[in-house]
């Protein structure tokens, strides 16, 4: 997938986000490890806490293809401010990172900032503190 594939790929799935409560509608492409590529969207739910981010839904999507490392992750999202991960994003994306793990925050007309998995949580929790001898 080219980079402009992503794009237009992330600019669709704007569009299916099911967003009907806060109408800000969010798309995500993870290119793993081994190059493929998956998708997520936000989808809400009228129980408000039980909505789930576009993130989670690529991450969900990439374990269930068989990947378990991320290479790069794109957010979109629209208005003037950076859509970067919330916070729990965040720690779900920390999971399956590398150093050389890559986050793209998008609008619509491309990639805006991009960020390593340090700079969006430092000294991070993760599986490495749960490794026993
Ligand atoms: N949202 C995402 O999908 N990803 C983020 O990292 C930030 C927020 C969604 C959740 C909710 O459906 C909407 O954006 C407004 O918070």
């Amino acid at each position: 997938m080219t980079e402009d594939d992503i794009l237009s790929t992330l600019k669709e799935d704007m569009k299916r986000a099911y967003a009907p409560y806060s109408k800000f509608h969010v798309s995500s492409v993870i290119i793993s490890k081994s190059g493929k590529s998956y998708r997520g969207c936000n989808v809400e739910n009228a129980a408000y806490p039980l909505g789930t981010c576009a993130e989670a839904g690529a991450i969900a999507s990439m374990v269930q293809g068989g990947d378990q490392e991320i290479d790069e992750i794109y957010v979109m999202g629209s208005g003037d401010a950076l859509v970067t991960p919330c916070g729990g994003c965040r720690q779900k994306i920390r999971e399956f990172s590398t150093q050389k793990t890559r986050i793209h925050v998008c609008g619509p007309e491309g990639i805006r900032k991009s960020y390593s998995m340090d700079d969006l949580l430092p000294d991070s929790f993760g599986p490495h503190n749960l490794t026993h001898d």
